[in-house]
């Protein structure tokens, strides 16, 4: 893993958006992984200012998302897809039918899962898969506990997960206790593995990941094995690690 230190999350979201650029531009059809949360938000502003600038065409990426609330609609407004739309592709020049999010509505779980899988598969694999961190350390919705193997599925959210993703919410109560998620091998496969944290509340699980063993207690920390993964931290986030990077 690559770690990359920068002092603020502006700093941050700045070298994320170059790192996704430089992809798009290397390969315009990039099959991309995204991610949603707090997190990536800074960056999906760089990107549309760099779309917007005329710098960067998006009309033959490809995007898959990692994960959606069970039983939340396409037009939920705390759905995934709902969040996708109003923080990013409403501005930029995606052609909607290169968007796949994991349907919270799907009446067979199971099938829309394999087939999620396969759709993958068939563009070619993910090229490059953004990824934020969950303070128990999940990527994705792989929460603690979750085989270091799984491929896309439904998951009990944690009860940190729902706690801290109460703030989208109007109520606690709100917040859905399932979700589908690309699994952790399906997200270990991308060729390239972009990971964002920022703030000293994900001190605690950077320094667990980069650092501590590699165990389904803290998926993220598969991402050591990683043949091309970037770790972007800001300082805070940064606090709790040891080595010098
Ligand atoms: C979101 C996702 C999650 C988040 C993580 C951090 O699609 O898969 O793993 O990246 O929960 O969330 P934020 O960025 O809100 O702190």
């Amino acid at each position: 893993m690559k770690i990359l230190i920068k002092k603020t999350y502006e700093e941050l979201n700045k070298e994320a958006a170059k790192i996704v650029k430089e992809a798009i531009q290397a390969k315009p059809n990039l099959v991309l992984g995204l991610a949603t949360g707090g997190t990536p938000l800074g960056c999906y502003q760089e990107l549309i200012q760099i779309h917007k600038a005329g710098k960067l065409d998006f009309s033959k990426v490809a995007i898959f998302n990692l994960d959606e609330y069970l039983g939340l609609s396409t037009d939920h407004p705390q759905s995934y897809n709902y969040f996708m739309y109003e923080n990013l592709l409403d501005y930029i020049n995606i052609n909607r039918e290169n968007f796949h999010i994991p349907d919270g509505m799907t009446k067979n779980i199971e099938k829309f899962c394999q087939e999620y899988e396969e759709k993958i598969q068939k563009a070619g694999g993910i090229d490059l898969q953004l990824l934020g961190i969950g303070r128990d350390g999940h990527v994705g919705f792989n929460e603690p506990g979750t085989p270091l193997d799984s491929r896309t599925q439904l998951v009990k959210l944690a009860e940190s997960t729902i706690k801290d993703n109460s703030r989208f919410f109007e109520r606690k109560e709100d917040v859905p206790r399932f979700a589908i998620t690309l699994g952790v091998q399906t997200i270990f496969e991308a060729k390239k593995i972009l990971l964002l944290a920022s703030g000293e509340n994900k001190a605690d699980a950077v320094a667990k990941f980069i650092e501590g063993p590699i165990t389904p207690q803290i998926t993220a920390s598969i991402l050591q094995k990683h043949p091309d993964t970037i770790v972007i931290l800001d300082e805070a986030a940064a606090l709790k690690l040891k080595g010098k990077y």
